[in-house]
């Protein structure tokens, strides 16, 4: 069966070739081969934000990130690999690409889309990111790109045998918190909440609209104990930040219960949720039994629990202080975690068992025909 697609597809190339100059960007889709999209935060892009006007506190394009991996600074939020970096190396592909990058051109094994500092509703850093309604318009971008590479029916299958992975809404809360904006006394948290997971169910039934089937997600981390949580209790030592977690509760709440109705009401749609909250509450509390030092502090940043968002000196605040060896921490910098928590964390997404991965796991998704 694949020897015969094979040479269909070779004998399409050939004629094509032969008969129009439209043919010479041709690609042959092998019978097995499973893209990867990406949507969403910091903790999957990739280096997209290296090319938007933008400034520094969206940006980690430089040292120390990405530095113990790559050996230069690619836009990462981490000292090395980051959650999509290691599903690809899962999947057998090559790292997916920033889709911004000048000269893209890894259309079939998929597209990254996130972007440093975004969130699911529009107004969450408004003009500084690419919010994810943005990035759903960049994929649809990609598609026209894709038809010109691929026959129609090789273009349906790749985007209905792909997986989807989309993590959005920590900048959401973590925004409008920090800043004490006034959005909560316009809006109940209930009715924040809503908006921002009904901004996420219209992404995922465009992208399904548009032929994607199988999705990959992770809810929100406890966010008021990350050490930018914590940090905001100034004076009260080891106490996470109740209200801000209490907000990534009634989120993943919110999200767990849509996917479930979406799972009904979409015919063949297949997802997988990651639950970050307690993965990483886990290591957070128990850094030892996980191969970690250190739970609360961050390695790079400074203030109490390297809780103020300084690494690399770049953004508002200069200083700060790097540890020797980010493999002892969960966390890499105030919010983001060390190339080896991120590990942890994919190798729980794509094998992870139905109490902390589920209903699917990404590797059943990958398989999934
Ligand atoms: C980039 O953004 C800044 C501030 O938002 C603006 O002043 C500048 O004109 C923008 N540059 C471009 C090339 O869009
Ligand atoms: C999402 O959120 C904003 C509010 O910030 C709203 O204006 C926008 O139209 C919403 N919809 C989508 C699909 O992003
Ligand atoms: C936040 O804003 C409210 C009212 O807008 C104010 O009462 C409160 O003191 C502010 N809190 C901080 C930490 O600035
Ligand atoms: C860094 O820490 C990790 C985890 O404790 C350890 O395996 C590794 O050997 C350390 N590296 C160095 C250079 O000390
Ligand atoms: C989930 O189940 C696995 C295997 O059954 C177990 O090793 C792990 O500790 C469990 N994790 C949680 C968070 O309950």
């Amino acid at each position: 069966m694949m020897g015969l697609r094979f040479y269909l597809c070779f004998l399409v190339l050939f004629t094509t070739l032969f008969i129009s100059t439209h043919g010479l960007g041709h690609l042959c889709l092998p019978e097995e081969h499973v893209a990867l999209f990406i949507f969403g935060d910091s903790l999957f892009d990739a280096g997209n934000n290296n090319y938007i006007n933008t400034t520094t506190d969206y940006q980690a394009n430089y040292e120390p990130y990405g530095e113990n991996f790559f050996k230069y600074s690619s836009g990462r939020y981490s000292d090395g690999r980051i959650i999509p970096d290691f599903i690809a190396e899962f999947a057998k592909l090559s790292f997916i690409t920033p889709y911004l990058h000048p000269g893209y051109h890894q259309y079939t094994d998929g597209a990254n889309f996130a972007s440093a500092g975004a969130g699911a509703l529009a107004e969450t850093r408004q003009g500084m990111v690419i919010d994810l309604k943005t990035q759903l318009s960049y994929f649809k971008n990609f598609e026209r790109l894709l038809s010109e590479k691929l026959d129609d029916a090789e273009a349906k299958t790749l985007l209905s045998r792909a997986v989807y992975l989309i993590n959005i809404g920590t900048n959401d809360y973590v925004v409008p918190f920090t800043r004490n904006s006034s959005i909560f006394q316009s809006y109940s948290q209930k009715e924040y909440v809503d908006m921002v997971i009904g901004n996420l169910t219209f992404v995922i039934k465009e992208i399904y609209k548009e032929g994607g089937r199988k999705f990959g997600f992770l809810n929100l981390a406890p966010l008021g104990c990350l050490p930018l949580g914590r940090a905001l209790n100034s004076g009260k030592t080891n106490e996470c930040k109740h209200e801000l977690t209490a907000l990534a509760k009634l989120h993943n709440k919110a999200l767990t219960e849509v996917l479930h109705n979406l799972e009904n009401e979409l015919n063949g749609f297949r997802y997988s949720i990651a639950d970050t909250y307690t993965i990483l509450s886990e290591r957070i509390n128990n850094p030892l039994k996980y191969g970690f030092k250190e739970g609360y502090i961050a390695c790079c940043g400074i203030g109490p629990y390297k809780g103020i968002n300084s690494c690399g000196g770049k953004r508002s605040v200069k200083e700060y202080e790097l540890c020797e060896n980010a493999s002892e921490y969960v966390f890499f910098d105030t919010v983001h975690p060390s190339e080896k928590a991120n590990q942890q964390f994919a190798e729980l997404m794509w094998s992870g068992t139905p109490n902390v991965t589920g209903p699917y796991n990404l590797k059943a998704l990958f398989e999934h025909k």
